[in-house]
């Protein structure tokens, strides 16, 4: 299908991060356990790179190995062409500064001002006080939270929290945030705020960001490259757009099909009576299209080349980066020959057509990805820096 309304910045930067072959393994002998296995991914300059999966995926794991959190048990960390994967605690000090992190729970020292944690990282800076309020306003400016500059952590609201977080993040001019879950403790209207605050830093500083999220709905709205993580491996990358038009994975898909709610859609025509007829015919599919033009005139078009008609049981549409994204469940009807030659048609015009029977999704969420309520590994404090 025509790709032609693609506007994603994906790809458009020189190599920020370079992960290769990494592989983190946890504990010893029979209690060996492989959190992270064999992932090789590139962040590029300009991105905001969303890495999605179920609960202990790897995810944390995997980003904590690109500021070095997280020692890697073998594979390449590189960080603007060096490797940084070996570099003593001290040298990688003034780095994390540059590759900086926020995460679910905000982390903020109660005990000190708004203004005072976000000077906090230039503490063994040669930068004067003064000079570093100064800075720290300026920020507190930048992220929309000025007038709490005074104020301490435990008197803001969850969204004041993380802007003050990112502020703080800021202080160091880094060149990458990593935001693990950064949103996932907010309600959806303050997670909107905040990812858009994440967009405004990208497109004004050039802020390279790299997002983990339970939401494929967050992946949506800001990203525009996506790795799916599952059991320690990536198992699909690339834009987002590529990603959606071409998931190589079921689990890929479970998300993408969740997150477009047709996972209701599928399910009901799975197993409710009242769709017995259409599914015992045999002939419902799930067509999913990436860009415009074809859809519009799909069913039409079946109808007059082949005589098959189409009747649409459901149908989900997202624009993403400018390009409409759409799903529709249909039950098609006419001779089998004939729809067979409606699917090789569809199939020409770059239309994925999938049988109901090979769908899988994910019964119990309606809006969110399969693991939007399995925020336990960051619970259990990962996230304690
Ligand atoms: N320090 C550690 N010691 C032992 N095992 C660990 C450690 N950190 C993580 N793991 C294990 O590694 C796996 C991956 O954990 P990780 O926190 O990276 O998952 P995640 O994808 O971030 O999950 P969530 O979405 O719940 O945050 C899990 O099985 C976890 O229990
Ligand atoms: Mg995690």
């Amino acid at each position: 299908m025509s790709l032609d309304t693609r506007t994603t910045t994906a790809g458009a930067g020189a190599p920020l991060i370079d992960l290769d072959h990494i592989v983190v393994e946890f504990g010893h002998g029979r209690n060996r356990f492989r959190a992270v296995d064999d992932v090789s991914l590139t962040i590029r300059k300009g991105s905001i790179y969303g890495i999605i999966g179920f609960s202990g995926a790897g995810k944390s794991t995997l980003v904590r190995t690109m500021n070095v959190l997280q020692r890697p048990t073998s594979g390449t960390v590189t960080f603007n062409g060096a490797d940084i994967g070996a570099l003593s605690e001290s040298r990688l000090l003034p780095l994390r500064r540059k590759i900086a992190m926020i995460f679910q729970h905000f982390n903020l020292m109660p005990s000190r001002t708004v203004l005072d944690n976000v000077t906090l990282p230039l503490i063994h800076e040669k930068i004067s006080k003064r000079d570093a309020r100064a800075k720290a306003m300026h920020l507190l400016e930048l992220v929309g939270i000025a007038d709490k500059a005074k104020a301490y952590p435990r008197q803001l609201s969850g969204g004041q929290q993380q802007r003050v977080a990112i502020a703080r993040a800021l202080i160091g001019d880094p060149e990458v945030l990593l935001c693990d879950e950064a949103t996932s403790a907010l309600d959806p209207r303050t997670t909107r705020s905040i990812l858009a605050l994440l967009k405004d830093l990208n497109e004004r500083l050039g802020l390279t960001i790299v997002l983990i999220t339970h939401q494929m709905q967050v992946v949506k709205d800001i990203c525009t490259d996506l790795a799916v993580m599952s059991h320690g491996r990536v198992v699909d990358s690339g834009s987002i757009l590529d990603v959606f038009d071409h998931p190589s994975s079921e689990l890929t898909r479970e998300f993408i099909y969740t997150s477009g709610n047709m996972n209701k859609g599928i399910t009901l025509m799975q197993t409710h009576p009242l769709f017995a007829r259409e599914r015992e015919a045999g002939h419902v599919y799930l067509l999913s299209s990436v860009g415009s033009g074809a859809e519009e005139t799909l069913m039409a078009d079946a109808h007059d080349r082949f005589g098959v008609t189409g009747n649409i049981m459901f149908g989900n549409v997202d624009v993403i980066h400018n390009t409409p994204v759409g799903m529709i469940l249909v039950s098609l009807d006419g001779p089998d020959a004939a729809i067979d030659n409606a699917l090789a048609y569809f199939k020409s015009v770059g239309v994925g057509a999938t049988p109901l029977a090979e769908l899988h999704v994910n019964e119990s969420e309606e809006n969110e990805t399969p693991a939007a309520d399995a925020a336990t590994a960051s619970e259990r404090g990962d996230d304690n820096e």
